[in-house]
């Protein structure tokens, strides 16, 4: 056995201590991805693999707090049901010693390729004390990863321009004709953050290509997880700025996830843009990364936790969890619309309407609103006291999330402009036992919170000022 296997062995026997734990917390997601007990933070390795989905995720397996990172890994066929599958990744090298950071996963000659960051700490503070490098493991069978001999491969930044020589990672890779590439996030020296593009004949030897985007003097300080794509013929770069301000109602979360849409010119390899746009405006929605369904849909998924935000789950054992997997597009203004895959239909129990309990399930609910109109609904409601507000203003146009009075864990509320289109407002809410995710008009815009109610707080109520209707209240129970 190598370093790196024991160094795997050894953290899947801790986790297995914790396990019971973990899994038995109250507020255990259902049908969410969760690890098996401890941390989680970014999805990473999002791809398909020998007729299934695998998704890594950053693990810390020794507490629920962020340490040195290991790639967690999950698999399944159909994006609903996963399946555990061994530590993939677990710092042992000299050049991961502190972290196997985040990363990518591509198929090439039939095998399975992770390509992420090693983080070493170089000194006492963790944000200039660093050295970051590009690294490869490689599989045969998409479960057990040797790291590359290589490695690192891309052990330096480009000599002669305006980047950080370590603030440096989170390589997402794909592939265009024979040409490999990768956008890798970054800063400059003055702390803008932006996007480096590389290229390579085989995933081993990469060669700089340009800085893609830049963000303008005092946007954000670093791009975290780039990722670039095409979508219904634009370009899309989605990516996690930090340190953004807020502006009004935007901007809110801690940190941000979002997308510039424009063109990458494969010749200039420069990319002209729109603005950067929020990809969910709920509290608890970070470091997206995408792959590409077998039948050509464009699916993401976050991760459904926020830096520095309380988790109140670490008392039993655990941290962090994933969004669920959201197809996006663009519409006919250029806008990221995003909506969870309709596989999760395989979760529907029987439908209710009338008096319901809506706890661990999907709820739609369809208004026609007048123009002055005031929507209020109640979730998660307890004889405590508790309850999570969803409320829709129909002459401002927005959507609000109040999480004061949702149990114990953070509050605070979020706000997002969603247009009333011919009087009407639709809302999907996809609820878990510690999980609100809502989708108004099927995708125009989402709002992701964690939110920690008493299991029994499952009262729920709706109303519309006079004048207007509630046109249907629709739930569906979902196997777990
Ligand atoms: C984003 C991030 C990445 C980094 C990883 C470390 O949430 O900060 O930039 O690779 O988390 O866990």
């Amino acid at each position: 056995m190598n370093k790196h296997q024991k160094a795997i062995e050894k953290a899947a026997e801790f986790v297995e201590t914790k396990r019971d734990n973990a899994q038995k917390s109250p507020w255990q997601l259902a049908y969410h991805i969760t690890t098996p007990a401890n941390w989680m933070n970014d999805p990473n390795g999002f791809s398909t693999f020998n007729g299934k989905y695998h998704l890594f995720y950053q693990f810390h397996p020794y507490s629920p707090e962020w340490g040195p990172m290991h790639w967690g890994h999950v698999t399944s066929k159909d994006l609903v049901h996963w399946e555990e599958q061994p530590i993939a990744l677990a710092p042992s090298e000299a050049y991961d010693v502190d972290g196997c950071f985040s990363g990518s996963a591509i198929e090439k000659d039939g095998m399975l390729y992770l390509m992420y960051t090693g983080n070493v700490w170089t000194g006492p503070d963790h944000d200039k004390d660093l050295k970051q490098v590009q690294c490869i493991a490689v599989s045969e069978d998409g479960i057990h990863f040797e790291k590359y001999e290589g490695n690192p491969v891309i052990s330096e930044v480009p000599a002669g321009l305006d980047i950080h020589p370590y603030h440096f990672r989170d390589p997402k890779v794909w592939q265009e004709g024979n040409t490999y590439y990768c956008v890798l996030g970054s800063r400059t020296n003055d702390q803008q953050g932006q996007v480096l593009l590389y290229q390579s004949a085989d995933l081993l030897e990469w060669e700089f290509v340009s800085v893609l985007a830049r963000g303008e003097d005092g946007f954000s300080f670093m791009w975290e997880c780039p990722d670039l794509f095409e979508l219904d013929g634009k370009d899309v770069l989605l990516f996690s700025p930090q340190g953004v301000k807020p502006r009004g109602d935007y901007f809110k979360n801690l940190h941000q996830a979002g997308t510039l849409v424009g063109d990458w010119d494969r010749t200039s390899h420069t990319f002209t843009h729109d603005d950067f746009t929020m990809m969910d405006y709920g509290f608890d929605y970070y470091a997206p990364q995408s792959t590409l369904s077998p039948d050509g849909r464009r699916i993401t998924i976050a991760w459904m936790a926020m830096w520095e935000s309380q988790m109140p789950e670490q008392e039993h054992d655990w941290a962090g969890a994933m969004t669920l997997p959201r197809e996006v597009w663009l519409d006919a203004e250029n806008q990221v619309r995003s909506y969870p895959v309709r596989e999760l239909e395989a979760l529907r129990g029987e439908m209710q309407t009338g008096d319901l309990k809506p706890y661990i399930g999907e709820l739609q609910v369809e208004f026609d609103l007048k123009k002055t109109a005031i929507a209020e609904m109640l979730l998660r409601v307890g004889e405590n006291g508790e309850k999570t507000i969803l409320r829709y203003d129909a002459i401002t146009e927005k959507l609000e999330l109040n999480r004061y009075n949702s149990g114990v864990g953070p509050g605070g509320i979020r706000r997002c402009h969603v247009p009333l289109r011919d009087g009407k407002l639709t809302l999907n809410i996809f609820m878990d036992r510690s999980s609100i995710e809502v989708f108004a008009n099927r995708g125009e815009k989402s709002m992701t919170a964690r939110i920690y109610p008493a299991a029994e707080s499952t009262g729920f109520d709706v109303k519309v000022s006079a004048e207007s209707t509630i046109s249907s209240v629709l739930y569906w129970p979902f196997h777990s």
